[in-house]
């Protein structure tokens, strides 16, 4: 006799993750929308400091984290959840504000690991889709909110497609979203939005609106996918409560920590890389439309790009990315992240970009 699971765990959807971690070095990885600049020299030795302490657990708290983010965005450290990767706040969050009957509102294609949130809970997803140049439809996504809406989420650069919204249209939504429904703003990419400003901007809404929440990592920008560190800055601090009452009490292991609270000090950096990235996407962006190739208008640091039209997207999306794959270039196909027919191309180094230029050039 097999195991009998809960019943949510066969509505529970598997989280597309990359494959070939383990084809070697010579590998160009633009499939997961990581940093292709490694941690810098102060953070792998913050991360060294703090093992050495790893006897002891982390402290519950995470002081010194939290104080780091209060200090930086001016918000209360009460108001600051952190977790391991923003991931674990989203899940927690689902649990924390869905159940039965309750509705989550999201666009889609969207984030992956939004549809778990109501598989999970059993509440309604209400997916919205995106419009004609794959960004939100916010007029569209206010209308599909009711009086049985807990959560509306937002991606802001949203992934897949890296397109962004203007913080005046986020607000345009929080003026119709009635203020006990949580709004969860999803900015795991917003360092590298020009249409957003600074990382500071949209930490005013907070200020407005309660029932808004800033969900930020430190995957992105700062370079430390591997590290499992994200956060969020919250309108209430009974967000931050709920989403620590249902979690574990040491979901954030020391390390990690460490090496987050000194990413934050080389501030000068991190924007040096935003500016690489940023430079080495247009030119991806030049040579990608030099194939004759549509893509969506990126803020983020990855593309979302159409293959040509064709009879059978699915089965050419497939062959390009085998085709890729065979020369060595990690992409993500649009059909395993919701939308059949295009690729979502993570900006990596000079050289990973101009090789897939190269190998798509081929393919077509
Ligand atoms: C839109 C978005 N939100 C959240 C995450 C989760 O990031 P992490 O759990 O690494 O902080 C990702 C990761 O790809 C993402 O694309």
């Amino acid at each position: 006799m097999a195991i009998e699971f809960a019943a949510r765990i066969s509505r529970i959807p598997t989280y597309p993750v990359a494959a070939g971690y383990a084809l070697g070095d010579d590998v160009a990885m633009l499939a997961s929308n990581e940093s292709p600049f490694g941690p810098l020299p102060a953070v792998v030795e913050a991360a060294q400091r703090a093992v050495v302490g790893v006897n002891r657990y982390p402290d519950p708290s995470y002081s010194p984290l939290r104080l780091a983010l209060a200090d930086r965005y001016g918000i209360a450290p009460g108001r600051i959840a952190l977790g391991n990767g923003s991931c674990d706040i989203l899940l927690a969050a689902g649990e924390a504000l869905l159940e039965p009957g309750a509705e989550v509102v999201y666009a889609w294609p969207a984030f992956s690991v939004y549809p778990h949130l109501a598989a999970a809970s059993g509440a309604r997803a209400i997916e919205v889709p995106l419009d004609a140049e794959d960004r939100h439809d916010l007029e569209a996504m206010a209308t599909e909110v009711t009086v049985a809406t807990r959560l509306v989420l937002i991606c802001n650069p949203n992934n897949p497609t890296s397109t962004a919204l203007g913080l005046e249209q986020i607000e345009a939504l929080l003026e119709r979203v009635p203020r006990h429904v949580c709004v969860i703003l999803d900015e795991a990419y917003c360092e590298f939005a020009l249409t957003l400003g600074d990382p500071f901007t949209s930490v005013e809404l907070l200020r407005r609106w309660p029932n808004l929440v800033l969900l930020r990592t430190f995957s992105k920008v700062y370079g430390l996918a591997g590290m499992r560190v994200g956060y969020a800055l919250c309108g209430d601090e009974r967000f931050r409560q709920a989403v620590d009452l249902v979690r574990q009490p040491f979901h954030l292991g020391a390390v990690s920590q460490g090496a987050a609270v000194e990413a934050l000090a080389h501030q000068d950096a991190v924007e040096d890389r935003v500016t690489r990235t940023i430079a080495y996407r247009l030119a991806l962006e030049e040579g990608i439309r030099g194939l004759g190739m549509w893509l969506a208008d990126s803020e983020a640091n990855f593309v979302w790009v159409r293959l040509p039209n064709s009879e059978d997207p699915a089965g050419d999306e497939a062959a390009i990315t085998r085709g890729l794959a065979e020369r060595g270039v990690l992409v993500r196909a649009g059909a395993s992240l919701g939308r059949e027919g295009a690729l979502r191309v993570t900006v990596g180094t000079e050289a990973e970009n101009a090789r897939f230029v190269a190998a798509m050039a081929e393919l077509l």
